[in-house]
Parts: C-alpha cells; sequence; structure tokens
C-alpha cells in the first residue's frame, strides 16, 4: 500500500459537500470575481491570525512581491533572506526591483541566523552606501523563524520586515506580549494557498496579513490594477486577486485548519519519538516555537540511500530544496559562489522530508520510520572497511554513493 506525502482527495472529501452548495451559489449570482466569499474569507483568516487586514491576492509570490513594494522597497534597494527556501523568496525580491543578500541559516532549524543577519548588517551600515531595505525571514517547513530577535534588528537597523508565511499557516511563537501566529509580526506577512499547503486552496491562491491599514490599502490597490475606483487608477498595478471560487474552499478548509495541525503536530511527535533510536536528525524545534509541520525534515549523510529505500517500498518523499538560491542559475547575477553559506549547503545535501498530512495513519509513520532505519541497518552491514560502502545495486542510479 503506497504512503502519500500529502492527500488532498482526503481533504477535499472533508468539503465537497459545502463547497459544492456554495458553488452552486456563486454560479447563481455569476460572483467570481471578489463579493461575499473573498471578503468573508479576508475577515475569517484575519481573525484567526489576529491581525486587523487580511488581502487575497492570486498567489504567495505576488503577496511577497507587493508586500515589499507597499513597505517601500524600490529599485536599487537591497532585501536580506536566506538561500535555503524556495525560489519564489527571492523572485519576488527580484520582481519588486530589489536585490536579494543571503545571510546563511542556523543548521538545526533550518531558519535564518541571528548571528549571521546581525554581522551581515554590521559589515553592510559600516561601509556608507547601506542599500538594504527590508528582511524577509522564511518560517521555513512551517517551523518559526526566531522573530523576536528579527524584529529587535529591524528596530535597531530600521528596516522592514516582509515575513514569508507561504509555508507557516498556523504556527506560532512566543513573544513578550504572549503566544503569535507566523505571519503577523512582521510588518507584513505572506501566505501561499498552493493546493498542497496547510491551507491550500483548488488552484492557486494567497494573501497578505497586516496590522497596517496604510500597507493593506496599498497591496490591495495593487493587486487590483490600482484601482482607487472602477475606472480610477492611482498606479498601474497588478491583475492579482484571489477568486471567489477559491475563498469559498479556503472558508471551509480554514475551519478545520487548527484540528488539521494538531493532527500533524501529533504525528510530528510520532515520529520524532520512533526516530529517536534511528541515526537520522529532525529538524528541530526549539522552546518558544510549535511549528504547523508542512513538512516533516529528517537530516542524514545518507540521505539518497534512504530515499531510495522509501521509493522502493512506495513510500513516497521529497527533498526540500537540494539547491540553495545562491546556487541556481536563475539568480547567477548575484555573484554568490558554492561554499559561500556553509549550513545552507550542507543542509540542501542532507535533508529528506517524509510523508506528513493530517490523514496520515500511525501505522504509515511507522512504516515509513521502519524503512529509513533498515535502509539505514542494510548500509552498515555492507561496510567492508572503515569509510568505504558497497551500495546495494538497487540504489546506485539515485545515490551519488
Ligand atoms: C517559502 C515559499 N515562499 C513562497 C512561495 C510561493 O507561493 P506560490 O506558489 O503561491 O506563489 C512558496 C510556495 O511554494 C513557498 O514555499
Amino acid at each position: 500500500m503506497r504512503v502519500k506525502f500529502v492527500d488532498l482527495g482526503a481533504q477535499t472529501r472533508e468539503i465537497s459537500e459545502r463547497v459544492g452548495a456554495e458553488l452552486e451559489q456563486i454560479h447563481a449570482q455569476t460572483a467570481y470575481i471578489g463579493g461575499e466569499h473573498v471578503e468573508g474569507f479576508e475577515r475569517e483568516f484575519a481573525d484567526f491570525l489576529g491581525v486587523k487586514r487580511v488581502v487575497g491576492v492570486a498567489n504567495g509570490t505576488d503577496a511577497l512581491r507587493m508586500a515589499l513594494m507597499a513597505v517601500g522597497v524600490e529599485p536599487g534597494d537591497e532585501v536580506v533572506t536566506v538561500p535555503m527556501t524556495f525560489i519564489a523568496t527571492a523572485a519576488a525580491i527580484v520582481q519588486a526591483g530589489g536585490r536579494p543578500m543571503f545571510v546563511d541559516i542556523d543548521p538545526e532549524t533550518g531558519n535564518m541566523s541571528i548571528p549571521a543577519l546581525r554581522k551581515f548588517l554590521q559589515i553592510r551600515s559600516r561601509n556608507g552606501r547601506n542599500m538594504v531595505r527590508a528582511i524577509v525571514p522564511v518560517h521555513l517547513y512551517g517551523l518559526p523563524a526566531p522573530m523576536n530577535e528579527i524584529k529587535e534588528i529591524a528596530e535597531e537597523f530600521d528596516l522592514k520586515i516582509v515575513e514569508d508565511a507561504c509555508q507557516a499557516h498556523g504556527a506560532r511563537i512566543k513573544t513578550s506580549s504572549g503566544w503569535k501566529q507566523a505571519g503577523t509580526i512582521g510588518d507584513v506577512g505572506c501566505f501561499s494557498f498552493y493546493p498542497g499547503k496547510n491551507l491550500g486552496a483548488w488552484g492557486d491562491g494567497g494573501a497578505i496579513a497586516t496590522n497596517n491599514e496604510e500597507v493593506a490599502h496599498r497591496i490591495s490597490s495593487l493587486g487590483n490594477h490600482g484601482r482607487l475606483s472602477h475606472y480610477a487608477h492611482e498606479v498601474c498595478g497588478f491583475n492579482s486577486r484571489l477568486d471567489s471560487i477559491q475563498a469559498a474552499v479556503l472558508r471551509a478548509k480554514l475551519e478545520r485548519l487548527k484540528g488539521w495541525n494538531d493532527r500533524r503536530r501529533a504525528i510530528a511527535a510520532t515520529y520524532r519519538q520512533l526516530l529517536a533510536t534511528v541515526d537520522v536528525r529532525p529538524i528541530a524545534e526549539p522552546e518558544g516555537m510549535e511549528s504547523c509541520y508542512h513538512l516533516f525534515v529528517i537530516r542524514s549523510s545518507k540521505r539518497d540511500l534512504i530515499r531510495t529505500a522509501l521509493m522502493k517500498n512506495e513510500i513516497e518523499c521529497g527533498i526540500h530544496y537540494p539547491v540553495p538560491l545562491h546556487l541556481q542559475p536563475a539568480l547567477s547575477h548575484l555573484g554568490y559562489r558554492s561554499g559561500d553559506f556553509p549550513a545552507s549547503e550542507s543542509l540542501a545535501d542532507s535533508v529528506l522530508s517524509l510523508p506528513m498530512h493530517p490523514h496520515l495513519t500511525i501505522a504509515e509513520a511507522a512504516k515509513t520510520v521502519a524503512t529509513v532505519a533498515e535502509a539505514l541497518r542494510e548500509v552498515s552491514s555492507t561496510k567492508t572497511f572503515a569509510g568505504e560502502l558497497r551500495v546495494p545495486a538497487t540504489s546506485r542510479a539515485n545515490s551519488p554513493l
């Protein structure tokens, strides 16, 4: 029996009756752009997050691009982020006219390293021509970045914060004023509703969250052709709106998000328990952080071997991400080289994402861990002498060993 990496069908079955009825209503009203469902979702997601405003947009990349523009990033400005993320984080900076400047990550969490960020900004502010305008922390795999420290640093260096919360719907961080949702601590938080996300649409979708009314207005206008009214345009904007069908799906799923995330956290706890005696290192969840476990990621120097064994046993898995962004051809103009960000490069070489979704059974998690353990047992028993490995024939095709 195949173990799925994500199970969108199971989610759809839970909501299809309700959404089916709402689709009929949307068709009856022919209200496809804007309207009751979009406004309803924006209100409900704002309540869920505990922010004043949510604005629905077409996808997470647009949310990031327009958020950067709305907080004042202008052509030529530098924006600090991490190399260990999806390409869209940096692409959005480029699309907003900015230049992505990378700082390395903490190898235990995969998130922005505070010492690396501080060091980078200190050097930058010493050399006179400081063009750094904003920081884009990424809550990688659903684990919040260290926002308390990032906020302090942003205040010290007078920088804006645009949170990439595209993988972090419902993740939480302990702050001096209590627990807060990822995506609500910086100036703007950006979310993706790509179908496989913890809160996913039936197509593309995204949103920004903010407590700043002016920023919300700018993003809402930018995403709707720069409109003030139907034929009055304050800027040349984009067409980047959340549509009402996606909003109806998201409203139904939002009601289940807390329960689904609780289930993900229970599965993660099971994985951690079962993996305690296996020679792999799961990404850490530090004190004061509550991951929403968009992904459950382990690290191992034998990653490719484990992956081959999982695939052979029909257990789906993934690598997020095999190439850090400073080594992507699309960003070669930034001039970075291999070796510039050792922690990111090492993580890219060792990470493996195990099946993780709210409908995963404990038996499926146990089968996954047993397969990982067995793969590692096999490789240690095929060791001929120190350091030399005889690779089983079946894994040769996918293994760099
Ligand atoms: C970290 C991160 N940033 C940005 C995005 C972009 O979101 P979208 O695919 O909705 O444009 C994603 C989506 O996969 C993501 O994982």
